[in-house]
């Protein structure tokens, strides 16, 4: 369904803004004000929040988003087992990035898990994506 969704964003909006950062934040928000109506849009300072949390799961107790992507999503982090690169988060610095739905989708899912022992909701995947957008 959120797939789904995506797709029909994607095919709808303009061939320019196909597959913008700002099309995810959309569709993230969409998400999370369907779970819950009196949601009042993205809060890039929970986004920070959870930027800057302390992992509670497998990735270890000091391991949170900042621990591998550096303390500045505008910054190159450094993954904390495997000691791997890590391009930037923030579009700005990495216009890669929020690019392509199904691909932060994928992370969001493996990173939440790792760091949250859960699922981000739509609603910290909105905010964490606006947090990302406004970091210049
Ligand atoms: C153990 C290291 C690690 C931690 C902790 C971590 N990430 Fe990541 N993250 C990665 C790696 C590796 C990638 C994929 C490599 C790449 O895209 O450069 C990635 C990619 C992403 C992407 C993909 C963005 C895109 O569109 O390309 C998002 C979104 C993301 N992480 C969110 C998070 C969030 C939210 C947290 C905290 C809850 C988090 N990450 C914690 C390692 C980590």
């Amino acid at each position: 369904m959120r797939r789904v969704l995506a797709v029909l964003l994607c095919a709808a909006a303009p061939a320019a803004l196909a597959g913008a950062p700002a099309d995810l934040l959309r569709d993230y928000e969409a998400q999370a004000r369907r779970g819950d109506p009196g949601f009042a849009g993205a809060s890039p300072a929970r986004g920070a929040e959870l930027y800057r949390r302390s992992g509670i799961a497998s990735a270890g107790p000091e391991a949170g988003c900042a621990s591998c992507h550096s303390p500045d999503p505008r910054w190159p982090g450094r993954h904390g087992r495997t000691g791997k690169p890590i391009a930037p988060l923030a579009p700005a610095a990495n216009p890669e990035r929020l690019a392509d739905p199904a691909q932060a989708e994928k992370w969001f899912r493996r990173n939440c898990r790792d760091v949250l022992a859960r699922e981000c909701t739509a609603q910290e995947k909105a905010d964490f994506v606006r947090f990302l957008i406004e970091a210049k």
